[in-house]
């Protein structure tokens, strides 16, 4: 009983150093060598508020499209709580791989993880989406203007576009995110392209 407690602990502590060793090196490398934003989930809040505004404003939307999803906590989230596909998109293999393994196990099978860069993928793609969701980052956020002929709506976490109005801000009152010494509060910008 002894040894199989011991050798579960050292398991466990195993996972964990893995995990870590993963994530370091995917945010040294997501800051140094991709010059991207790392994966930082999503609120609870926010991703409420996602739902709220696909079933009460886009009830008739059926493929989304997650721009930069991470461990795909929020493309899981939507897919289960919207009669929506949701299609998640990660440059990150760590993270990529980590949302496949939880894809697998999820019970609602609508939503699935693709390792590729976002805007790679949206280059090569002939589908139009209903809704984009993206997580980014000041600076990447922008250039999804350029997908407004494959985008419908765009819903961005965050991060707003400078110079285009959107249709509705939510306020999430969850508190912000820090990005480059700058604040910005858990808001859903909402641009209908
Ligand atoms: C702030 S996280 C958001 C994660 C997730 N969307 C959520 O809400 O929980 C941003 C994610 O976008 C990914 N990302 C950044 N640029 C990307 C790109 N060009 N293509 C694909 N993924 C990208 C990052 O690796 C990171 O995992």
């Amino acid at each position: 009983m002894f040894e199989f407690i011991l050798y579960t602990i050292l398991i466990l502590f195993f996972l964990f150093y893995a995990y870590f060793f993963m994530k370091t090196l995917e945010y040294i490398y997501c800051a140094f060598v991709r010059k991207q934003p790392p994966f930082v989930p999503s609120r609870k809040k926010s991703r409420q508020a996602v739902v709220e505004q696909i079933n009460t404003y886009y009830k008739n939307a059926k493929n989304v499209l997650e721009i930069g999803s991470g461990f795909g906590g929020l493309a899981r989230y939507v897919a289960k709580h919207t009669d929506t596909n949701v299609i998640a998109l990660e440059n990150m293999p760590f993270s990529a791989g980590i949302s496949k393994f939880l894809d697998f196990f999820s019970l609602s099978k609508k939503s699935k993880t693709i390792q590729t860069d976002a805007f790679k993928f949206l280059d090569n793609t002939d589908e139009k989406f209903d809704i984009a969701l993206a997580y980014l980052g000041p600076k990447l956020t922008p250039l999804l203007t350029n997908y407004k002929n494959k985008i419908n709506v765009l819903i961005s976490l965050n991060f707003e576009i400078q110079g285009l109005k959107p249709v509705r801000v939510i306020d999430t009152k969850s508190g912000y995110v820090i990005y480059n010494r700058k604040k910005y509060p858990h808001k859903l910008f909402i641009y209908e392209f």
